[in-house]
């Protein structure tokens, strides 16, 4: 090529980066691995390649991980989580502060080997993925020497399994593994089968950084491997990153077994363009929001709505740009877009596109290299909402849309999703941005821009995304527990029916359930008698149903207006039921004690305790504010604390007043609507509360209040489709069948595991409550030049 042709076509010319660092990293490896396990690497044993994907060549073998390597991965763990929990965090910071150095130090050959493993351009690697390890490797030293003095009262989990994905594979590692030892915890890694090697590369500054035996370990293996972490009984939480079938099934497989979960999964995320966006920036913006790594981006912005008036103008923009880009050898720094991780994934995205059959198809003009595993930039246009590939997550360069009209339709468009992980809203007109960014069922909005991460800023979805953060204090609250101690709770059983039951009164008095704010008999028409402990017939409870859930639900769900009213309205409303409550203490305190046997002065306590709940979440509702975060760049991340939506609660048997209301209070203070099964054994508390709520000016259908057994209602209550979050504090253990049937729709679950809670001390009520009736959305709105 001449010079002057140079100057026409304006084309650049190759920059390979030089792979010579890594492939000798690798030589001296042996080419075969084995994992990290307690401070060393195991002896290579039967394993498997990984390859380079852009050239099919064998990169090196990695040993399959056994049971007994994943049993010496948990051990090792177990053992150094004594030491290491017990640190002072500015211990912890020391070590967390070497690896960021360390990762710097070493940035040019983590680069290279991800791109090498993983086929994702140089330029991301070296420019993106490695700066942002390095950040949240900094980030977590500061949470770790702040963590003694901001958190008292929190402690580590224990051992945590981590199972990562293949499209961000050590950033993906920084993100789980950063947080866990900040925290105090140990961490048994368990890194993509297609994309490890980065990881063994951070086992060696692991070494270097002089990290204690045993607080990381890293096992190298498929599915197979991540199922014997998932149900290893030494370990205590379990953080997954990757599909969401794979999410669902690990919900459904630690269900019950009191482990922790957090659970990053799939998207579909918008990508909004109104008719007033500079389209040129919004179509830069999706250079990087659908070609950055080839597509294969959880978040990334996949599904195009772009307002009616300005679709051809932009589409052809966006031809043109896509004509411009650069696919070909990930190594070359010139390169917008590299090779998909493995044949099987190239094939993947192949059959879902070949499988469709409608809208328009248009593949950049861009060459293809001949070898390897690339897939052409492809935009899909003129789809209607319901087709597959406007549902299902396709992962790969694959761009679909459609159009809207009104910025309401571009809403209900945006959020026709079973996913809820990001979103993009492109407008220059700060009103309309700032008024749609709420009301997109998302963990993380951005605002003219797309595809922003930092360490400071929590990360994570609603609906089937998964649930849980990464990053930012509410990242680090994932690895931590109350320090309140717990013990067994045993079942608490209703009083039985005495052998000489007295003469019945005359009058029913069985008390109904309150469902849309009206009383209402439960619909399969049984009630059960309720004595007290001697014997004395108090009256009945209706027993309720599926049937009655579903109907409660449903109330529920038609008082999600209840969001929307200001947290000053909600304050007050929780105040004026606190009153009306205070009105009636005498009276509900021989209802407590006839039906418990209590003591007529610790009756009376409780009473006054469920007043002064009602009185903390009167004080909070307008009080737990979300938090702007410093993100490195010229705007703000704004954590808004968001209620999670419709909640279905267990209530404690044992308090029947207080445990209703410590459960009730924070979830509607914080906006929710709520469906409450109170105590089993005492219930009629529950129905005489509900006189006190209708007396109250609270909105009908924001609590629901269904009697009966919790081991009937359990199952479709979590089962529930329309639900958002399931708790249980009920002295049955119920979490198997709740976080089981949770799995569904991954609702959130809060279980007790059927121990114990004080609930009239600061166990009972606080930050735990708010945060488990809440979530936090991320809206990032970069300003200035
Ligand atoms: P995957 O979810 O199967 O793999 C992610 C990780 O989970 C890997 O480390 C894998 O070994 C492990 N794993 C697989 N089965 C497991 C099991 N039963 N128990 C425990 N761990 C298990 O994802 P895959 O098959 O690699 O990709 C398939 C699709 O998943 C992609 O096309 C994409 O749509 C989606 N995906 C989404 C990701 C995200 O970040 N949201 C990341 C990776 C994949």
């Amino acid at each position: 090529m001449t010079v002057s042709e140079i100057f026409d076509s304006m084309d650049y010319g190759t920059a390979p980066e030089s792979a010579a660092e890594a492939l000798a990293w690798l030589v001296d490896g042996g080419d075969r691995f084995g994992h990290f396990i307690d401070g060393a690497m195991t002896a290579p044993a039967d394993g498997f390649e990984s390859r380079n994907p852009a050239t099919g060549e064998v990169l090196a073998t990695l040993t399959h991980a056994t049971q007994s390597d994943v049993d010496a991965a948990v051990t090792a763990a177990r053992k150094a989580f004594g030491r290491w929990s017990k640190r002072p965090g500015h211990e912890r910071a020391k070590y967390l502060y070497a690896l960021a150095r360390l990762v710097q130090k070493h940035a040019r050959l983590f680069a290279v080997l991800e791109t090498l493993d993983n086929g994702k351009p140089i330029r991301e690697s070296r420019d993106i993925d490695v700066p942002l390890v390095a950040r949240h490797f900094y980030y977590h030293a500061g949470l770790a020497q702040l963590i003694d003095s901001e958190l008292p009262g929190h402690a580590p989990l224990g051992v945590c399994g981590q199972i990562i994905p293949w499209n961000f594979p050590l950033l993906m590692l920084a993100w789980k593994v950063a947080p866990a030892l900040a925290a105090g915890n140990t961490v048994v890694l368990k890194p993509a089968e297609y994309t490890s090697l980065t990881a063994l590369l951070f086992a060696d500054i692991c070494r270097e950084a002089g990290l204690p035996k045993g607080v990381v370990n890293i096992v190298t293996g498929d599915g197979a491997v991540g199922e014997m972490i998932v149900n290893h009984k030494g370990i205590d939480k379990i953080a997954f990153t990757g599909s969401t079938q794979v999410g669902r099934a690990i919900r459904a497989a630690t269900a019950g077994s009191g482990k922790a979960l957090t659970l990053e999964l799939g998207g579909k995320s918008p990508y909004i363009v109104f008719d007033d966006a500079d389209l040129d920036s919004a179509v830069e913006g999706l250079v990087d929001a659908i070609w950055f790594n080839q597509g294969q981006v959880c978040c990334a912005g996949s599904r195009l709505l772009v307002q009616e008036g300005v679709a051809d103008a932009f589409y052809a923009k966006l031809r043109a740009r896509m004509d411009k880009l650069r696919i070909g050898d990930p190594l070359d720094k010139c390169i917008d877009v590299g090779a998909l991780v493995d044949p099987v994934q190239q094939q993947r995205v192949t059959h879902m596109v070949d499988a469709n059959t409608g809208g328009d198809t248009y593949r950049a003009a861009c060459p293809l290299p001949e070898t390897g595993c690339y897939y052409p930039p492809t935009l899909i246009t003129g789809l209607a909402p319901s087709d597959a590939l406007m549902q299902e997550e396709i992962f790969g360069p694959v761009l679909v849309g459609c159009t809207f009209r009104t910025p309401a339709e571009a809403v209900q468009l945006a959020n026709n999703t079973r996913y809820g992980l990001a979103a993009s809203v492109w407008s220059e007109n700060v009103n309309l941005a700032l008024d749609i960014a709420p009301k997109l069922v998302a963990g993380v909005v951005w605002v003219n821009g797309t595809n922003m991460f930092d360490a400071a800023a929590g990360f994570g979805g609603m609906r089937e995304s998964g649930f849980g953060r990464e990053g930012g204090w509410e990242g680090l609250q994932a690895y931590l527990k109350p320090d309140h101690p717990t013990k067994p709770l045993k079942p608490i059983l209703p009083h039985s029916k005495p052998e000489e039951p007295e003469v019945a009164d005359p009058l029913d008095r069985t008390a109904k359930l309150f469902i849309g704010g009206k009383q209402a008999r439960p619909d399969g028409g049984y009630s059960r008698a309720v004595y007290t402990p001697r014997g004395r017939l108090l009256g009945h409870m209706g027993l309720g149903s599926r049937k009655d859930i579903r109907n409660a639900v449903e109330a529920a769900n038609s008082a999600r207006s209840w969001a929307k009213t200001t947290a000053h309205l909600r304050a007050q409303i929780l105040y004026y039921i606190a009153e009306n409550l205070s009105a009636r203490r005498t009276e509900f305190a021989d209802r407590i004690s006839d039906l418990t046997g209590q003591h007529g002065k610790t009756a009376k306590a409780e009473v006054d305790a469920a007043i002064a709940r009602l009185f903390t979440y009167g004080a909070w509702a307008d009080k737990f504010d979300g938090a702007v975060h410093g993100v490195p760049l010229r705007g703000v991340a704004m954590a808004m604390n968001e209620p999670v939506g419709v909640i279905g609660a267990l209530c404690p048997d044992d308090l029947p007043l207080l445990g209703l209301v410590s459960v009730m209070a924070p979830a509607i203070a914080m906006g929710n609507a709520c469906v409450l099964i109170p105590s089993e054994p005492f219930p009629l508390a529950a129905t005489d509360f509900y006189q006190v709520l209708e007396t109250s000016d609270l909105p009908a259908g924001v609590v629901n209040i269904v009697t009966g057994s919790h081991a009937e209602l359990a199952a479709p209550m979590a089962a529930h489709m329309n639900l958002d979050a399931v708790w249980s504090f009920s002295s049955t253990d119920l979490s198997k069948t709740i976080e089981r049937e949770a799995a569904g729709n991954l609702k959130r679950t809060w279980v007790n595991n059927a121990r114990t809670r004080d609930w009239f001390n600061a166990a009972g009520e606080g930050r735990a409550f708010l945060q488990a009736a809440t979530e936090v959305k991320n809206i990032w709105v970069p300003y200035g030049e």
